[in-house]
């Protein structure tokens, strides 16, 4: 499957690759209506599971014949929330159908208090029920939640089977949606259950965020801003100019951000598959926004917006420890701040309560502490013992 993917789809995307199968890819897509040379492909190199993250606008409907190319087995499943299924649900499944899969729909309902063993009970029975083997594929349509239970559900169903990324939020199309990292809630923790387990591609169709509310968007972009500090300063760079034309979701800027984003995080996940390292470093601002989403229960703040705050706080401690310097800070908080993202830890927030979330209160040794923390835009350093006091100087 994966070696097949990486034929087709070299064929159709490398300008001087079309080979008699190409040539039969490309009617094949154009007879759908939309432009290949507007596809951009990043890959996932994980030896024999590596896999494509395909990224263009209105391609929704080409999925069906590129499932059907790709040789996948005609009974599938689709999972999506009734939001992301009113708006897109019917447009995918005609598409399948039309190429010939037998698709069953499952249906979970909208937020995050869903993605629970309860709905991924659901998932199974209907799995069984409709009798899906071990050669059939599940289909995640929907934001990080959706495409977190379903990648879950499809390492666990018959010991593991194939599944497809279709996500359709921003945060979901340059973060979640690729990795392999699946999981659920348990009432005693965010993501306490789940499993490494790559998807076998990644469907990411921009014209999706036209209809996600603008606050779901600017969340998106915290992460993109994320991906800038810490790996690439042409993207930080790209972010903080093309503000108006990312925000009125010109789709050429979309597209670049998108893959931009995707062929950093498809690095150092092919590096470090599993955080043994170098991966956390995509935790950049989330040491202190995690603290933040918990102290406030996870009602106030998008995991993105806290992520903001987290990156313009932990991008303060390395000024603090003197390892960046102002200049370079401030355009950091100033690009957050142009989002209208918030970039300051708001002052009716406990800072205690925060500390003990980061589990560096008094019982806890100090320097156990690891932080991401920047040295430039475009270069961060995995800093081990930084210390409560320094912390608090943050907040002096
Ligand atoms: N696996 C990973 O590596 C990873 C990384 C980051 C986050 N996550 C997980 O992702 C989840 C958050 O994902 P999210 O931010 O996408 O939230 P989400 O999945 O809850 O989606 C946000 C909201 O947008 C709606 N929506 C989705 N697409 C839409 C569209 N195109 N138009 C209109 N509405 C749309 C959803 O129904 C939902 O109400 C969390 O559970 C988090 O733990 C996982
Ligand atoms: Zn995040």
């Amino acid at each position: 499957m994966h070696i097949l993917a990486d034929t087709v789809f070299s064929l159709i995307l490398s300008p001087d690759g079309i080979g008699a199968s190409g040539i039969t890819m490309i009617t094949i897509i154009a007879g759908f209506g939309y432009n290949i040379q507007e596809m951009e492909k990043v890959r996932v190199e994980l030896g024999d599971r590596s896999y494509d993250i395909v990224i263009g606008s209105g391609i929704l409907e080409g999925i069906g014949e590129t499932l059907k190319l790709l040789g996948f087995s005609p009974k599938m499943a689709l999972v999506s929330n009734p939001t992301v299924f009113t708006l897109y649900g019917e447009r995918l499944t005609d598409s399948l159908r039309k190429s010939g899969f037998d698709l069953i729909s499952i249906q979970i309902p909208d937020g995050e208090k869903f993605k629970n063993l309860k709905s991924l009970e659901h998932i199974y029975d209907e799995l069984l029920k409709y009798r899906l083997d071990r050669s059939s594929a599940l289909i995640a349509l929907g934001g990080g939640v959706i495409g977190d239970i379903t990648g879950f559900a499809a390492s666990t169903y018959m010991r593991g089977i194939s599944y497809i990324q279709v996500p359709t939020t921003l945060l979901a199309q340059v973060d979640s949606s690729v990795g392999g990292k699946t999981g659920v809630n348990h009432e005693l923790g965010k993501n306490m259950i789940g499993t490494f387990w790559q998807p076998d591609l990644v469907w990411v169709d921009v014209e999706t965020l036209k209809t996600l509310p603008k606050r779901e968007i600017l969340a998106g972009i915290a992460e993109v801003i994320k991906y800038g500090v810490i790996y690439d300063r042409e993207l930080f760079g790209f972010v903080e100019v093309a503000k108006e034309k990312i925000l009125n979701l010109d789709k050429d800027s979309l597209t670049h951000i998108i893959k931009r984003s995707c062929r950093i995080k498809a690095e150092i996940v092919s590096r470090d598959e599993r955080e043994s390292g170098l991966r956390s470093i995509l935790n950049y601002g989330h040491t202190i926004g995690h603290a933040i989403e918990t102290v406030t229960e996870y009602r106030r703040f998008l995991h993105g917006e806290a992520v903001a705050i987290g990156m313009c706080l932990e991008a303060g401690l390395s000024r603090i420890l003197n390892l960046i310097n102002d200049n370079e800070l401030s355009r950091i908080k100033s690009v957050i701040d142009s989002y209208g993202l918030p970039s300051e830890m708001p002052p009716d927030i406990n800072v205690d309560g925060i500390f003990s979330s980061m589990q560096i209160d008094k019982k806890a040794v100090a320097g156990e502490l690891k932080v991401i923390l920047p040295e430039k835009i475009g270069v961060v350093r995995i800093y081990k013992g930084v210390t409560e006091n320094e912390i608090r100087k943050l907040f002096k």
